[in-house]
């Protein structure tokens, strides 16, 4: 008898018939309803043990976590909860789980505690409904692109550029740590290493994705990215995924349009294909939230996914923000810890979340930030100062997508090259497409797991991504 799948057998119950499932045992109750979960859904399906000479001897191994497979017939439930249940007529377990070890137990876990058993976490209901919506979003974005006619890159993930210019990138080397070779200088001579010359992990893959639009005229990457910056938030992954689509002919207000576009469609999708999961994953949110101050509460996940969903969103100048910023209470009060007092700060994420929070309580993009505080590649806008620069802010989360105008003009860009000390060699390709057929084109960063955090309404970034990378944490 073939296999079939929970998800399918719930889809088109086909009661009376005999099937064979196979999964894990989730609970087993009065010696007889084993609860059992393949992951092809959140839902279990009820297997009724109920039939003489069923061996006591096998009816021990039913453990939680145990692998199981069962024939039997489908039946309508007897029971609340479920529609079908299985009249089980055989069952085998495949592998045992033993209740005195296994970490899992039918009852809450903290996301602490899970994190600590990334191996096996997949199998809570909470984790494998993340991964679920996670491909989910993967499968939207991909679909997104492709009905817009994008051709999907792949970029490079070692590179000798720094191409955001943090100087927050891994070095990926093969040299021996502990007899490194010098030059006559006294430096490292990394012509003696694996590439010859200094390499690192991607930061991003942006650079090469502007040398493909210049061709393709529409391009994305959806590739992972690396970062060694020392920040241990709910936001920061050392190793996450970026979107980063990149258009010839189109400017940074055709960009905001294509970002805000590319948002709803993914939230869209979420609410019309992964009904089951936001269901489980919101009742979660909701019990949690009774343990709260009103304050601190998330609040309905489907209500702040439908809001933004049909809201535009709110754009204003890095100026306007500041303005606002500037008078606003909590700046008066010196409640924030970095005082806005003029023109030309970096906004923290103390000021991002005042504006979408609790200002205009929506997401909001802004734009034309000081030239100084941002990327070189961005485009320099007539006041020489400020540049075409959009970061995209949203509630709880703050910024989840920074993009630009780039500059496309060989002479200005040069001379930003040129000022921010960066090594010609490294980014003379780039530089070139400037002086062949250059036009105006625009593109940004959408990051993965932040959006996973929006959609799911998971609290903590290390709870999107299956095994997270983090500083000092790279188990499993
Ligand atoms: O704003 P960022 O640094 O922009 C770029 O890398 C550009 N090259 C993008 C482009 O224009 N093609 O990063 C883009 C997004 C951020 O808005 C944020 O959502 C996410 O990537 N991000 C991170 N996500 C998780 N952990 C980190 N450490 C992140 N750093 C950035
Ligand atoms: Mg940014």
């Amino acid at each position: 008898m073939e296999r079939i799948t929970i998800a399918d057998v719930l889809e088109s119950p086909k009661v009376g018939s005999e099937i064979l499932i196979k999964g894990w045992v989730r609970t087993f109750r009065s010696n007889r309803f084993v609860a059992v979960n393949d992951g092809s859904t959140i839902n279990n399906i009820q297997a009724v043990i109920d039939f003489e000479g069923a061996d006591e001897n096998e009816l021990k191994r039913i453990n939680t976590g145990a692998a199981i497979e069962v024939v039997g017939e489908l039946v309508e439930s007897q029971g609340r909860g479920q529609s079908v249940e299985l009249v089980v007529k055989s069952f085998n377990i495949l592998g045992d789980a033993n209740p005195e070890e296994y970490p899992l137990q039918p009852k809450k876990h903290s996301l602490e505690y899970l994190r600590e058993i990334a191996h096996l976490r997949p199998r809570t209901n909470t984790f494998a409904a993340v991964l679920r919506v996670r491909h989910a979003m993967t499968f939207a974005i991909h679909e997104f692109f492709n009905n817009q006619g994008f051709y999907n890159i792949h970029t490079p993930l070692i590179t000798a550029t720094d191409a955001e210019g943090a100087g927050e990138a891994f070095q990926v080397t093969t040299m021996d740590l502990k007899n490194v070779p010098l030059d006559e200088n006294k430096e490292v001579d990394y012509k003696q290493d694996f590439f010859g010359k200094e390499t690192s992990l991607a930061v991003t893959g942006q650079l090469e994705a502007e040398l493909a639009a210049l061709a393709l005229s529409k391009v994305y990457t959806f590739g992972p990215t690396f970062r060694a910056e020392n920040s241990n938030t709910t936001r920061h992954l050392s190793e996450f995924w970026m979107i980063e689509p990149e258009v010839a002919f189109a400017d940074n207000n055709d960009n905001m349009d294509l970002a805000e576009a590319m948002l709803k469609y993914c939230i869209d999708y979420a609410l019309k294909n992964c009904e089951d999961d936001l269901k489980f994953l919101n009742n979660r949110i909701l019990d949690e939230d009774k343990k709260k101050p009103q304050a601190e509460r998330t609040g309905d996940l489907f209500e702040k996914l439908k809001f933004v969903s049909e809201n535009d969103f709110e754009r204003i100048t890095y100026t306007e923000a500041i303005d606002i910023l500037r008078n606003c209470k909590p700046n008066k009060k010196k409640k924030f810890n970095f005082i806005i007092d003029g023109w030309g700060a970096d906004l923290q994420s103390e000021h991002e979340r005042f504006l979408v929070e609790k200002h205009f309580k929506k997401p909001v993009i802004i734009s034309d930030y000081p030239a100084n505080i941002k990327a070189f590649y961005m485009k320099l806008n007539e006041d020489g100062k400020t540049v075409k620069a959009m970061d995209i802010l949203f509630p709880g989360i703050g910024e989840i997508v920074g993009g630009s105008e780039r500059e496309e003009r060989h002479d200005v860009l040069a001379q930003k090259i040129k000022d921010q000390n960066i090594p010609e060699e490294s980014v003379w390709w780039y530089l070139e497409t400037r002086k062949y057929g250059t036009v105006p084109h625009s593109g940004f960063g959408l990051g993965f797991e932040r959006l996973m955090l929006f959609v799911t309404g998971m609290g903590n970034i290390r709870d999107v991504i299956p095994f997270p990378r983090t500083p000092k944490n790279a188990e499993f």
